[in-house]
């Protein structure tokens, strides 16, 4: 970020607000409360940018945690990726203990057709728990 580009504001805040915030920051071991604020910023305009773009790709990840001891499950879940192979760039499969697996997928669509692969995976007997978490392509935020 170049120094020419940089607005400095002020902020008004009530001081149990900030206190709550500059312990929010430190426990994030951020160094100061700028990039904190450009952060959480830049959070709400991503999660924004998914909530107003029907026809807009964005970018994410799908992890979960399933139980590989049922056999039919692993066969489900690699079909689902393949109905979804455009959206499903990458999968990374961590083996969390005897019976749990974890996996993340990288995805990337237009954002109604993630959280359907979302809401097929999470409703799959034996999958635990499955979260979507929503970032952007990057294209328009700097
Ligand atoms: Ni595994």
């Amino acid at each position: 970020m170049s120094e020419s580009n940089i607005t400095r504001i002020g902020v008004s805040l009530p001081s149990d607000l900030l206190d709550k915030f500059d312990r929010y920051i430190e426990a994030r071991q951020y160094t100061n409360r700028s990039e904190a604020i450009r952060d959480l910023i830049r959070d709400r305009l991503v999660q924004q940018d998914w909530e107003m773009s029907a026809n807009k790709e964005v970018a994410g990840t799908i992890t979960y945690v399933y139980d590989h001891h049922k056999r039919e499950l692993l066969d489900e879940i690699v079909n689902m990726q393949h109905d979804y192979s455009q959206h499903v760039l990458a999968a990374q499969h961590i083996h969390l203990d005897h019976h749990n697996c974890l996996e993340v997928a990288v995805v990337r669509g237009v954002p109604a057709v993630l959280f359907e692969l979302t809401n097929r995976l999470t409703a799959l007997k034996g999958i635990k728990h499955c979260k979507l978490v929503m970032t952007t392509t990057g294209a328009e935020l700097s």
